[in-house]
């Protein structure tokens, strides 16, 4: 049975739209699962939507619809634009859905037994953007931010996890297995939180239910409680996951949220696969250090020059725009720019100039000038090489080790660093171009072999970046692939298999453009479009009742709809709303009122066509009879739009 390797992205809030910090978190999940794929694992991909909480709760109460109407409506724009970037996600959870709640409430059951659970009462600081309840620090932290009005103070009846009790297994498991938080940096931080004695002191127990709020998991049992967020949102790693898939073997998350990852869930976790008789003040048995997940990987923040990316700064990057150069180019930059840990300032300058040197340079112009130089010295055919004079064997070093060099810094996540060695020996074989001179060797026939040779270590690295680099960029590793002359689908090719000195097995075809060169002036410019029509405002929610009972189509036949020509218009005195007119419908005259005086003057009436109700029973409206209604367009908040028929329909025309 092979290897497997479940991996994992945060479930992302719904009241946010996606912005580039999901994208990176995703974007990168999606690479460690091609990677293992072809690494012949079996991989389970996991991402999803976190969907309870006051947050939601508020803003659904907000727009006047129910929170489960509100994620309804949010959830999608995370599933679709994963799958429009061709992200290869194997489950999509949701927080919402039945088998998570189910779970959910088990696993508090179960910890409720084991006396992990406990009922007892909580005051404290409450933020409202977090979600959660601060410590004296950290609400003094919001306060020198100026967000103390995030802050309310909470007093209620709350049930605990003890995780006190779990300090002294989760020492022992950064000491004994530091792999658990990576990069190593980011583990020292969160040794710092739970040391005895460190900064923050013992660990306390942890809330983890409200009565404040009520969207959310219910207690089973206790029902006007429901299941504090983070117990909620941490399980679904656990809910969603496939059979045979668990522990997780990476589970990507921000520096931001890597607190309850690397302290709150593994205690959970403990305490779900302790036994009777582990004594948590003993040693952590390697039994439940293998049902915890293998490695949490921390990931830094994107900025914009020095400062945070949000929504009041407008500052954000939004996928659209990235995925305006195209879903291979983003992906190339997201992981080939950060370095793991760190956070990296984004600008669209860099962007630009990253895919410009590497991708419609670097690689693009290497694949170009090989294959048309294979084409026209060879007429396609990849020859085989002979002889190596000092130049070709120090080339052929450098290939040989690239593989190895790249897998073994991806198999540590370092895909930043994996894709440095591989460029880096993209501009060594641009050298190697440069020193060999293939051009002047093809006018010699005494040279052949030497041509051989360097034709033949060119195509070499070039089938090499395709196979590493596919995870990366699938689609544009597919058509160097093809251009090759290579059979299949790249990511159906495993590492284990990369000989890098097979012989090809025929002619390379026409070679096909990479990446285009990106005109950097006229980019931005599309750019700044994209970021207007995302600034401009909204159209505010319509305000309509719900759609009418279903009706058969006889019944609505018995509505007899007419063309009507306004023939003369006057105001109707004392009423705000009311004009009389005379309308035309091709068989008779009509005196008809309609109430649009708000947004129709009697001039602008006169010689409109019109669509009349023609069977309504007269009404007296304001002491006049009307012989009719004019059909109109709104909501309940907008003026009248009159249905305009075409200049061309007559009146008497029927309507259907
Ligand atoms: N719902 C919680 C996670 C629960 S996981 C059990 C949550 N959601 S979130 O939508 O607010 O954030 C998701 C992720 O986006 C976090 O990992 C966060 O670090 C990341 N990012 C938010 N802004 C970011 C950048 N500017 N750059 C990189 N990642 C950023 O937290």
């Amino acid at each position: 049975m092979s290897k497997p390797f479940y991996v994992t992205t945060p479930i992302y809030y719904v009241n946010d739209k996606p912005h580039i910090g999901h994208t990176y978190t995703t974007v990168l999940a999606d690479v460690l699962a091609r990677h293992h794929r072809m690494l012949s694992e079996r991989v389970y991909f996991l991402t999803g939507t976190d969907e309870h909480g006051q947050k939601i709760e508020k803003t659904a109460a907000g727009r006047g619809i129910t929170p489960q109407q509100l994620v309804d409506e949010v959830a999608p724009n995370f599933e679709n634009l994963w799958q429009q970037m061709g992200l290869t996600v194997d489950h999509f959870v949701r927080t919402t859905h039945t088998a998570h709640k189910a779970v959910v409430q088990a696993r508090f059951e179960e910890l409720r037994a084991k006396g992990d659970i406990y009922k007892a009462e909580y005051e404290g600081l409450y933020s409202v953007s977090d979600e959660a309840f601060v410590t004296e620090t950290q609400a003094k932290e919001l306060q020198a931010q100026g967000l103390a009005h995030q802050l309310v103070t909470l007093k209620e009846e709350s049930y605990f996890f003890r995780l006190s009790a779990y300090e002294h297994w989760l020492i022992q498991l950064y000491e004994r297995w530091p792999e658990f938080v990576q990069p190593e940096f980011r583990l020292n931080e969160v040794k710092q939180f739970v040391a005895p004695g460190g900064e923050r002191g013992k660990l306390q127990d942890l809330s983890i239910s409200r009565t404040s709020i009520s969207w959310g998991i219910p207690v089973p049992g206790d029902e006007k409680h429901v299941v504090y967020v983070w117990f909620d949102a941490l399980l679904n790693y656990l809910s969603a996951c496939r059979e045979g898939h668990w522990p997780p073997q990476v589970q990507l998350v921000g520096k931001d949220i890597l607190r309850f990852h690397a302290i709150y869930w593994p205690a959970f976790l403990m305490a779900m696969f302790r036994q009777d008789g582990d004594d948590l003040q003993g040693e952590l048995p390697e039994r439940i250090r293998r049902q915890l997940p293998e490695t949490i990987l921390a990931h830094g923040w994107w900025l914009m020059g020095d400062t945070k990316m949000s929504k009041s700064l407008g500052n954000i990057v939004r996928p659209k725009e990235l995925l305006h150069f195209g879903s291979d180019a983003a992906r190339f930059f997201l992981v080939r720019d950060m370095q793991i840990g760190f956070d990296r300032a984004f600008t669209f300058e860099a962007f630009m100039d990253r895919l410009n040197a590497d991708l419609a340079n670097g690689l693009g112009n290497l694949a170009a000038r090989s294959i048309s130089m294979l084409q026209r010295y060879r007429g396609g055919a990849v020859p085989v090489p002979a002889v190596f004079d000092d130049l070709d064997a120090e080339i052929r070093a450098l290939i040989a080790r690239t593989a190895p060099e790249y897998l073994e810094k991806a198999g540590r996540n370092d895909f930043n660093g994996a894709l440095e060695t591989l460029w880096t020996t993209l501009r060594a074989l641009d050298g190697y171009i440069v020193k060999a001179e293939p051009w002047k060797l093809a006018k010699d026939e005494a040279n052949a072999a030497k041509l051989d040779t360097v034709l033949a270590q060119l195509f070499r690295a070039l089938r090499m970046t395709a196979v590493l680099a596919a995870p990366v960029m699938p689609d544009l590793c597919q058509l160097l692939w093809e251009s090759l002359g290579l059979p299949g689908a790249v990511a159906d090719q495993r590492f284990a298999d990369l000989m890098i000195e097979a012989p090809a097995p025929a002619p390379v075809a026409d070679p096909k453009p990479l990446f285009a060169r990106i005109d950097k002036e006229a980019a931005m410019t599309e750019i700044e479009a994209l970021k207007a029509a995302e600034a401009a405002p909204a159209t505010p929610r319509l305000d309509v009742p719900e759609l009418k009972e279903t009706i058969d189509y006889d019944t609505f036949a018995k509505t007899d709809l007419r063309v009507g020509l306004v023939l003369e218009a006057e105001e109707v005195p004392k009423s705000k709303k009311l004009i009389k007119m005379k309308v035309d419908l091709g068989f008779e005259v009509r005196t008809i009122l309609g109430g649009i005086k708000e947004a129709y003057s009697p001039e602008d009436l006169v010689g409109r066509r019109v669509v009349v109700v023609a069977n309504l029973a007269p009404r007296p409206l304001m002491g006049i009879e009307s012989h009719g209604m004019l059909l109109a367009a709104s909501d309940n908040n907008s003026k009248p739009y009159l249905i305009a028929p075409p200049e061309d329909a007559q009146p008497g025309f029927i309507v259907k």
